[in-house]
């Protein structure tokens, strides 16, 4: 929560793009017995990946290959969207949690302020289909994905310690 410019409150849960990666691959486990590789994963989450189902997600679909931890052979299945959506549900439930514990946490007149200001995501994972839709549902706040969710905290930093504005900022923690 940064308010001022300056860090408000802060908090932290360790779920990033790989979590949802790894959660796609624990259900293909889970429901196929396929044993699947990260690349395989995060292919799926990219192309058809959705951190909610939507009316289509049963017809979007896509093919994932591996292998069959029963029988030891290469095997081919079809995931549809609704499936992955299901997958990464529990890592994007962690993303909703956090946020919320945040905003319980932050003085009122800041939190106050969130109203207006909204929430803006960044890194990848805010790339995923409808999680901002999930997390502006979940809050009630406005949520907005920065423009260049990969790069943007890496940019950010660098123009925080040339700004003298900020000077201090990124030593409040
Ligand atoms: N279009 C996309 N949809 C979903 N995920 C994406 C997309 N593009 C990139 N990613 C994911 O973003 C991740 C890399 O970016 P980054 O590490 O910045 O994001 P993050 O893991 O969400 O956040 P952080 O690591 O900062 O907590 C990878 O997991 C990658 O698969
Ligand atoms: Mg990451």
């Amino acid at each position: 929560m940064i308010s001022l410019q300056g860090l408000a409150y802060c908090e932290s849960a360790r779920v990033g793009g790989d979590k949802m990666d790894e959660a796609i691959s624990s259900y293909v486990r889970r429901n196929y017995n396929l044993l699947i590789g990260e690349g395989t994963a995060e292919r799926v989450k990219l192309e058809i990946g959705s951190a909610k189902r939507t009316p289509e997600s049963d017809n979007v679909s896509t093919y994932v290959r591996g292998r069959d931890v029963a029988r030891g052979v290469p095997s081919e299945i079809t995931l549809t969207q609704a499936q992955v959506a299901d997958a990464v549900a529990e890592p994007v439930a962690r993303i909703v949690h956090v946020v919320r514990s945040a905003l319980e946490h932050t003085q009122p007149e800041i939190a106050a302020d969130v109203i207006d200001a909204g929430i803006t995501m960044t890194g990848g994972g805010s790339l995923l289909r409808e999680i901002s839709t999930v997390l502006e549902y979940e809050t009630g706040l406005p949520v907005r994905v920065a423009d260049n969710p990969l790069t943007c905290v890496a940019e950010g930093a660098g123009q925080t310690l040339e700004d003298p504005t900020y000077r201090g900022a990124l030593l409040a923690i």
